[in-house]
């Protein structure tokens, strides 16, 4: 199994039979060893430096049912919000001063948040805040909507495949939905010039080893500049409330892998990581991640946005995620910096960085300091 180690990371890239016979071996040895090569290229590319995006949840309404979801359309228990533009600027003016340089802006595909409302938010805060930048995260929509929102000063964008595999794509989403048209979502904005997050969920109900090679397969051929994954973990008003959780082991060897094949990608250590394990964030960056991703929400909404069961952070104040963030990353060896933290030599197909140094070259030495 080391050998596919070895070669994973000298060629960046393995077969779908080999990333699935790594997946298989749930040997505890071998993912230590992983987690130490991945933390070794992240430093490569970038250090210990940790990237902060404040995260705005800024409508819980959505049009989709997806079955793992606890904000999906048919849940009738959800009691639904949406911030106004007012709430949401002064979310961002709260992040910049606690040293936020990205703000996320993520919700359901909300009808009542159209493309020229979405467009003249982004406006509004890239001019406000020039030296942030706006990532989108609100689902499927056209080419032309995409581009609006790029040409109004998004520059990326997330949007997680949720499954490479067609059959289990499926299974986890209503028949109006479709894995084909989740892909070409992902190659229209790659295509228009976004920064692209793909990803998916690790333990989604029914999935197996082969699915995830097939995740991984697929994240090397789309190229994307971030990656998102997560355990799933059940919400107790969705079809999959009796699903078990996916596990903590196998969420970052994935990581870790995923860190070997694209080692300047932007990786977050997710909210659903530190949810099913208390140092779970911690764990994730020591496997290979470099990101976080703290709510900048109001605490009033933050409950409301509940993908999944025991969501933590719903009750702290977004100082108080930041510098527990903060203190966290330090104590795992890290440090996390202001900075609009963009991709390392952002280039459309990454060279292999090693066995040089690869730092950001357009960074200003202030952007590493630690607040
Ligand atoms: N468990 C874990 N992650 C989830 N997501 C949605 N529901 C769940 C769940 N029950 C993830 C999906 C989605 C992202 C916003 O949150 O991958 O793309
Ligand atoms: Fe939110 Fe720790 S990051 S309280």
């Amino acid at each position: 199994m080391r050998t596919l180690l070895d070669k994973l990371e000298r060629e960046h890239r393995l077969s779908k039979a080999e990333f699935a016979s790594l997946l298989r071996a749930r040997d505890p040895d071998l993912e230590r060893e992983a987690a130490r090569r991945a933390d070794a290229v992240r430093r490569r590319c970038y250090g210990a430096d940790v990237y902060i995006r404040g995260l705005i949840e800024f409508t819980n309404c959505c049009r989709n049912d997806c079955l793992y979801c606890g904000i999906r359309r048919s849940n009738a228990h959800v009691e639904r919000y949406r911030l106004t533009e007012e709430q949401i600027l002064s979310c961002c003016r709260e992040g910049h001063m606690l040293g936020y340089r990205t703000f996320v802006l993520q919700g359901g595909e909300d009808p009542k948040w159209g493309p020229e409302r979405i467009a003249d938010l982004v406006r509004t805060i890239r001019t406000d805040w020039p030296d942030c930048a706006v990532t989108l995260s609100v689902g499927e929509h056209s080419r032309a909507v995409y581009q609006l929102w790029f040409d109004a000063g998004a520059e990326r964008y997330l949007l997680r495949h949720e499954t490479a595999d067609d059959a289990h794509y499926r299974t986890l989403h209503p028949p109006e939905m479709s894995p084909e048209h989740r892909k070409k979502c992902l190659w229209d904005l790659k295509d228009i010039g976004y920064q692209v997050g793909a990803g998916f969920m690790v333990g989604s109900p029914g999935q197996t080893e082969e699915q995830l090679a097939e995740d991984l397969c697929f994240l090397y051929e789309l190229q994307p500049d971030m990656v998102g994954i997560g355990p799933f973990i059940p919400h107790h008003d969705t079809p999959f409330r009796d699903r078990p959780r996916g596990s903590l082991e196998q969420t970052l060897f994935l990581l870790s892998l995923i860190r070997l094949m694209l080692p300047t990608v932007l990786l977050p250590a997710t909210t659903a990581l530190g949810t099913i394990h208390p140092q779970g964030r911690e764990l994730g960056i020591r496997a290979g991640a470099n990101v976080c991703m703290p709510n900048l929400s109001p605490t009033a909404v933050r409950e409301k946005y509940a993908l999944y069961d025991d969501k933590i952070c719903t009750g702290d104040e977004s100082a108080q995620c930041r510098q527990c963030l903060a203190a966290r990353m330090a104590s795992a060896g890290y440090q996390v910096v202001v900075g609009r933290g963009d991709r390392a030599g952002r280039q459309e197909r990454a060279p292999c960085p090693h066995p040089a140094p690869l730092r950001p070259a357009h960074r200003d030495p202030s952007d590493y300091k630690n607040i």
